[in-house]
This record gives C-alpha cells, sequence and structure tokens, in this order.
C-alpha cells in the first residue's frame, strides 16, 4: 500500500495577539499547537470545530501561505514548503476553492477569462491550441452550461459561483482540493447540489480533499474521515461512520448535539438565510 498523498506532522503555528496593557509585552496567539494529520488517495478527510479553533491557520499552512514555527507538511514525500519555492508541479498539485466566490472572483473577468488565467501561470496544463476544448469540458466537469463562459461573476447565482471557483481550481488538474468553507455561504439546497458535485469529482478526477467546516452537518454528506479541533488542537479523529455513530470525545458529542438540536427546530444557519430558492 502506498503512503498518505498528504502527510503533517507536529504542526505549530503561533501568532502575534493583543497588548495587555499599553506597554505591556504582545500576548501570543498559538493558533495551531501540535496537530498530525493524514490525507490519503481519493480521501476526503473533513476538519471541523468552532470558529478560531485553527481550521483554516493548517488550511493556509498546506497552501504554503502561512509558513509554520514547527511541523512538516509533505506531499507524496515531498516537502510542501512557502508557495513561491514549491515547484511548479506541486504548486499545481494543490488547489484550493475558496469560501466566498464572490469576492475571490474578479468582477470584471468573464468565467472564460478567470479559468483561462490559471493557464497562463500553469502553461503546460493546457496547450495554448487546446484551451477551447479545455475550457469546455471544465465547464462540464462542474456542471456550468457552456453559455455561462462569457458571464461575468455579477450575472451568476451563488450557487454557479461556486461552481466557477471549482472549475478554476480543477483546471489545472489537482490532486489536493483544500475546500475552506466552500459550502458555508449558501443555502441549504445548493450546498448540497455542490456538496454532491465535489463528491462526483472527488471520484472522477481521483482527487483527494481537505474540506473544512464549522458546521458539522454538511460533513456527513461528504467525508470519509473526520477530524476535530478544538483551540490548535485534534480532540478526535475517526472515520465518518463512526465519528456520527459513536463520538468518542465529550467535546464531539457536544458539537454533534448542537448540529442535532439546531435541525431539530429547523433552525440551521443556513436554514435562518433562506433555503430553497435553488441556485
Ligand atoms: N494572520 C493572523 N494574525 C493573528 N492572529 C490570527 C491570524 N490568523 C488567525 N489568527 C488567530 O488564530 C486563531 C485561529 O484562527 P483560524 O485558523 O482562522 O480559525 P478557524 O478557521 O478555525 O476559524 C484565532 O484565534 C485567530 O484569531
Ligand atoms: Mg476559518
Amino acid at each position: 500500500m502506498s503512503g498518505p498523498v498528504l502527510e503533517i506532522r507536529g504542526l505549530r503555528v503561533a501568532f502575534p495577539g493583543p497588548r495587555r496593557s499599553l506597554r505591556g509585552a504582545r500576548t501570543v496567539v498559538q493558533a495551531v499547537n501540535g496537530v498530525d494529520l493524514d490525507i490519503g488517495a481519493r480521501e476526503t478527510l473533513a476538519l471541523v470545530g468552532e470558529s478560531g479553533s485553527g481550521k483554516s491557520t493548517v488550511a493556509r499552512c498546506v497552501l504554503g501561505l502561512v509558513r509554520p514555527q514547527e511541523g512538516t507538511i509533505t506531499y507524496e514525500g515531498r516537502p510542501l514548503g512557502p508557495i513561491d519555492k514549491r515547484p511548479a508541479e506541486l504548486q499545481r498539485a494543490v488547489q484550493m476553492v475558496f469560501q466566498d466566490p464572490g469576492s475571490s472572483l474578479n468582477p470584471r473577468m468573464t468565467v472564460a477569462a478567470i479559468i483561462r488565467e490559471a493557464w497562463k501561470v500553469h502553461p503546460a496544463v493546457a496547450p495554448e491550441g487546446d484551451r477551447r476544448q479545455a475550457l469546455a469540458q471544465v465547464l462540464a466537469d462542474v456542471g456550468l452550461d457552456a453559455g455561462l463562459a462569457d458571464r461575468r461573476p455579477s450575472a451568476l447565482s451563488g450557487g454557479q459561483r461556486q461552481r466557477v471557483s471549482i472549475a478554476r481550481a480543477l483546471a489545472l488538474q489537482p490532486r489536493l482540493l483544500v475546500c475552506d468553507e466552500a459550502v458555508s455561504a449558501l443555502d441549504v439546497s445548493v450546498q448540497s447540489q455542490i456538496l454532491r458535485l465535489l463528491v462526483d469529482l472527488q471520484r472522477t478526477h481521483d482527487l483527494s480533499i481537505l474540506f473544512i467546516t464549522h458546521d458539522l452537518a454538511v460533513v456527513r454528506q461528504i467525508a470519509d474521515r473526520v477530524a476535530v479541533m478544538r483551540t490548535g488542537e485534534l480532540v478526535e479523529s475517526a472515520s465518518a461512520e463512526q465519528l456520527f455513530t459513536a463520538p468518542a470525545h465529550p467535546y464531539t458529542q457536544q458539537l454533534l448535539g448542537a448540529a442535532h438540536d439546531l435541525e431539530g427546530t429547523g433552525a440551521t444557519s443556513q436554514a435562518t438565510r433562506g433555503a430553497g430558492s435553488g441556485e
């Protein structure tokens, strides 16, 4: 058997915090405090935990946007350093799907231009002559009508924008997708469509996915394994099935209990934002 695709060992990240007093020394926020994680080939690992628990900081380390004080991150055994020091092939292999495509997609560019831009940075992925075909293919892969290629993000729905964001990542033929709260801003029904798309893409494109969310309810639909984070540390890691049926840690039980209560009253955060509107 081959080893994990992504291997995180002893990850520690501290940020300067607020000063205790006007002339006092700065405090330190230990955002990530000794995290170990593995993601296998074609595996979806959900990293869950409340806001501020350090999930995005882990993601930013994997993407090479934050430099950890301690620890190692390897991709197929090769160290994943800061993004500007990564070989092109590793830059391409690890792609990000953003939380809020509304602000991460350039409002002045069309869908086609947004996707083609990825190939300017990594031209070898889609040779010039093949790009029309490659564009049509990637739009089809994410379930976007070819007729939308000339639209700008403002002329798309939230769900369609998230599909563009996924298409942009997919255009680079990644091996690992990092999705940080990628469905958190969407209505429940649209959330579910995007989750289904990610599950399909994971199979058809042999992807590994690091799926980050504060919302345990969305994890059921997508995760093979779940790791629960709290104040910079992992408290539990288990198969999704095991975690949902027999959570071992009191904190996980508490998170699950909270998710159940919200489902029971129909008052999940997304539902209150107005579901059922389609994309
Ligand atoms: N760039 C930064 N500078 C200072 N503190 C930060 C920075 N990024 C994150 N933090 C702090 O680190 C902790 C973890 O944040 P984050 O990783 O964003 O958590 P999550 O994604 O789980 O909500 C929080 O206390 C946050 O305020
Ligand atoms: Mg976050």
